[in-house]
C-alpha cells in the first residue's frame, strides 16, 4: 500500500507540486548524498527519476522510498567513466522511459591526499569520474536533447574550482574543468534549447563528504569557522538551489554558476569579522 505523499519532506517543496510532470531526469550518483536529495526532490514534484550509479546497493534508499511514495524512480548500474557504456545506458533510457529532459552530473570521487603522494591512479580516478563522466553523460544524453531542441543539464562543481584548495588538487583540477564544459556547452547548445548551468557548494554534511573530506569534529568546527555563516549547508539546502536551477523559473539562467557557500569564497581574508584594532593616527576601519 502506498503512504501518502509528505511534501514537506522533499528540497523541492517550496516549488510547485507539478514542476517537474512529464519530465524524464537522470542524476548519476543520484542514490546518496546530494543526489539523492536531487532525486528525491524531482520525484516528488512529478518527474520520472533515473538514477546512475556504479553500485547498485546506491539504489535501494531511493527506490524503496520511491515505492512506498507512488514517485516514478528507475536505476541502472553505470560507471560514467565509460564512454561506451554511458552512450548505451542514454539509449536504453530514452527507450524505456521517454526522452531524457533533464541531467544532473552529480556523480564524483575525491579524498584528501597530498598532491606529492597522489598516485597516477588516484589522480586517473577522480579525473575520470567528474571531467569524463561529466563530459560523456553531457555528450551523450546531450544528443537526445538536441535531437528534441530542449533540456536541462546541471553540473555539480565546487568554488575551489576557482579558489583552488590544498589536499584536493585531483578534485579542484577536474571541477575546474567542468566549470569550464558548462560555459563552454552553454554558449554552444543554447541554440538547440539546451540549458547548462552548475552549482558550486562549500562545504556540506553528507556521509560521502563526511567520511572523505574532514576526519573528525574538531575539524569541522576548525573549517565551520572560516564560514561566514559559521555552518556548513545541509544537503536539503544545496538540493533546492539544483531544483531551482533545473525548474522553469530559471529558463533564463544559462552558463551560470550558483555559489552556495554560506559566503566563504567572498571578501578577504586579512581581518575577522568584527576585529578592532587602532591606528597610529587613530582611525578605525570596523
Ligand atoms: N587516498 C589516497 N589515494 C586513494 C584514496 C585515498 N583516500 N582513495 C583511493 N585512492 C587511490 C587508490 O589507492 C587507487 O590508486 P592506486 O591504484 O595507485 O593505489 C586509486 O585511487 C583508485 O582507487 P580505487 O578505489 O581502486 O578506484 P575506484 O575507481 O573504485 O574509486 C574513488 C575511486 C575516489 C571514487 C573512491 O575512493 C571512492 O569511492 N570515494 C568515495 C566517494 C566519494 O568520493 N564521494 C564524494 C565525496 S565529496
Amino acid at each position: 500500500m502506498s503512504a501518502a505523499p509528505d511534501r514537506l519532506s522533499h528540497p523541492g517543496r517550496w516549488l510547485a507540486p507539478d514542476t517537474f510532470v512529464g519530465r524524464v531526469a537522470v542524476v548519476t550518483g543520484g542514490g546518496t548524498g546530494l543526489g539523492l536529495q536531487v532525486s528525491r526532490g524531482l520525484a516528488a514534484l512529478g518527474a520520472t527519476v533515473v538514477i546512475a550509479s556504479r553500485s547498485s546497493e546506491h539504489h535501494a534508499a531511493f527506490l524503496t522510498e520511491a515505492r512506498a511514495r507512488d514517485w516514478k524512480a528507475h536505476s541502472v548500474v553505470l560507471d560514467v567513466r565509460e564512454a561506451r557504456d554511458v552512450r548505451r545506458a542514454a539509449e536504453a533510457i530514452a527507450a524505456d522511459h521517454g526522452p531524457v529532459d533533464i541531467l544532473v552530473n552529480n556523480a564524483a570521487g575525491n579524498f584528501v591526499c597530498p598532491a606529492e603522494r597522489l598516485s597516477s591512479n588516484a589522480w586517473r580516478a577522480v579525473l575520470g569520474i567528474v571531467l569524463d563522466g561529466t563530459f560523456y553523460c553531457s555528450q551523450h544524453f546531450g544528443r537526445g536533447m538536441i535531437a528534441r531542441g530542449e533540456g536541462r543539464i546541471l553540473n555539480i562543481v565546487a568554488t575551489y574550482a576557482w579558489t583552488g584548495m590544498a589536499g584536493v588538487v585531483h578534485s579542484a583540477s577536474a571541477k575546474a574543468g567542468v566549470l569550464a564544459l558548462t560555459r563552454s556547452l552553454a554558449v554552444e547548445w543554447a541554440r538547440f534549447g539546451l540549458r547548462v548551468n552548475a552549482i558550486a557548494p562549500g562545504p556540506f554534511e553528507s556521509d560521502g563528504a563526511r567520511a572523505n573530506l574532514w576526519p573528525d569534529e574538531e575539524t569541522k568546527r576548525a573549517l565551520e569557522a572560516q564560514i561566514p555563516l559559521k555552518r556548513f549547508a545541509s544537503t536539503d539546502e544545496v538540493a533546492a538551489q539544483c531544483l531551482w536551477l533545473l525548474a522553469p523559473v530559471s529558463d533564463y539562467v544559462n552558463g551560470e554558476c550558483l555559489v552556495v557557500d554560506g559566503g566563504a569564497s567572498v571578501g578577504g581574508r586579512m581581518w575577522a569579522p568584527g576585529t578592532r584594532f587602532s591606528r597610529s593616527r587613530g582611525t578605525d576601519p570596523t
